[in-house]
């Protein structure tokens, strides 16, 4: 897990709930539309993966469990944890990519409803994402992985001084990258490689040689368009569009995706998928529903995204009309830690994964509502463009006070 250099440890605050009339005059606790939706407060759940749904992705007695406990506290708002839009085997998250998910969210929702006494709104959040494998065995990714081009013959032969290496056989290429030195083989794998070997290989919205990553845009409006409406099916009040961290719609907003189909570039192209989805689901579940978003105020990462970009897609966002923007920061690949041979990449290992989710071991600004200067901006940006969506923010908020204070600031 990354580390701040010289981290210091705050201490969580002391709180006690407000009083019944405390609670009254706050803004916490005052009602909220969204969109035609009237939310009894403005505390809100975001999404967390629990890890608890079946390996083929169906609802568990755990995930119920887990959900009516939190909605036994009646927050104005809960999100479902981020549940796939394909009918991929994709481990134990929720997924809502066929019809015979619904039962099961139903039955979510219903719970939720019954431990609320129907005072909570609840969202599912719904993502794709893009093939992540294992880390694999040194051995085992240059005797089957890598795949050898002419391009490795020719800079071994560079490498090692020897031009035989143009004509060599690939076996014996294999067999001599597998015990090569690191100086070598940094060499002779290009970037991509390198981190397939290190961390295992994954795809990126950039790929666009795989034929299944170049149709994304073709594809991905269509998917989310039915996922929101099985969402709506299965009762849910509003969806919310995971367009942030490590996944494939926060790929095409990335100031990294540098697709040349239109589709990436300048952030007018970035943004592009991202609303040519939103507009599908918008015509599939009609204008009475509630369909948000999530997405980065910065990517945290070199080359990323920052608050300049996040303005832009906030304003975008809200004048193609999503009912809210819920900012969240971080979260990418690009910084993640090397994981252990046999497992996968996680991206809330490196800063940007502390920023996404910050713990009491930080610098001296702080865990505590860190996020908050980022997601103002957002909001002062959205409002002068003449907006009202609502915004959520999260991160390292703790007590009624905060958030209180965080509301009357605006
Ligand atoms: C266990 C766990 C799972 C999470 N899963 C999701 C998720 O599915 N989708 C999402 O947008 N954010 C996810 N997050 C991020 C949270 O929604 C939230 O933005 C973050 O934890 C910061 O808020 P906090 O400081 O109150 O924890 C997750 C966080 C945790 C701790």
């Amino acid at each position: 897990m990354w580390k701040f250099p010289k981290p210091i440890r705050h201490t969580i605050p002391t709180t006690r709930w407000p009083s019944a009339q405390t609670a009254a005059k706050s803004v916490l606790f005052q009602p909220l539309k969204i969109g035609s939706l009237n939310v009894e407060n403005r505390t809100w759940v975001p999404a967390m993966v629990p890890w608890r749904a079946t390996e083929d992705g169906f609802v568990t007695q755990a995930n119920l469990d887990w959900y009516r406990r939190f909605a036994m506290g009646r927050p104005g708002v809960l999100v479902v944890e981020a549940t796939g839009v394909r009918d991929i085997p994709s481990g134990p998250l929720l997924r809502i990519g066929h019809d015979r998910f619904i039962p099961g969210l139903r039955q979510l929702v219903n719970t939720v409803r019954e431990a609320s006494s129907g005072k909570t709104r609840v969202f599912i959040q719904i993502i794709d994402f893009l093939a992540v494998k294992r880390r694999p065995e040194k051995d085992k990714y240059f005797e089957r992985f890598l795949k050898i081009k002419q391009r490795h013959r020719e800079l071994l032969a560079e490498s090692t001084g020897d031009l035989i290496w143009r004509y060599a056989a690939e076996e014996t290429v294999r067999e001599f990258l597998r015990s090569a030195p690191e100086t070598v083989v940094e060499e002779v794998l290009d970037k991509r490689e390198l981190e397939a070997l290190r961390f295992g290989y994954r795809e990126s919205v950039t790929d666009l040689h795989l034929p299944h990553v170049q149709e994304l845009p073709r594809v991905l409006p269509a998917i989310f368009a039915d996922a929101a409406g099985r969402a709506r099916e299965a009762g849910f009040d509003g969806v919310e569009l995971h367009y942030a961290h490590a996944y494939t719609m926060a790929g095409f907003l990335s100031a990294l995706n540098n697709r040349k189909d239109g589709y990436g570039g300048v952030r007018e192209h970035r943004v592009r998928l991202p609303l040519e989805v939103y507009q599908a689901v918008r015509e599939h579940v009609g204008d009475d529903y509630v369909v948000g978003v999530r997405f980065l105020g910065d990517e945290v990462i070199e080359g990323g995204s920052r608050l300049d970009d996040a303005i832009y897609f906030g304003v975008e966002f809200a004048r193609a009309g999503f009912d809210f923007l819920s900012i969240s920061k971080g979260g990418k690949f690009e910084d993640a830690q090397q994981p252990k041979v046999g497992q996968a990449v996680y991206p809330y290992t490196g800063q940007s994964g502390y920023e996404c989710m910050p713990t009491v071991l930080s610098d001296e600004t702080g865990p505590f509502g860190r996020s908050v200067p980022l997601v103002a901006a957002i909001k002062r940006a959205v409002n002068i463009a003449g907006f009202q969506t609502p915004v959520v923010v999260t991160g390292g908020l703790t007590t009624f006070e905060q958030a209180e204070q965080i509301l009357q600031n605006g």
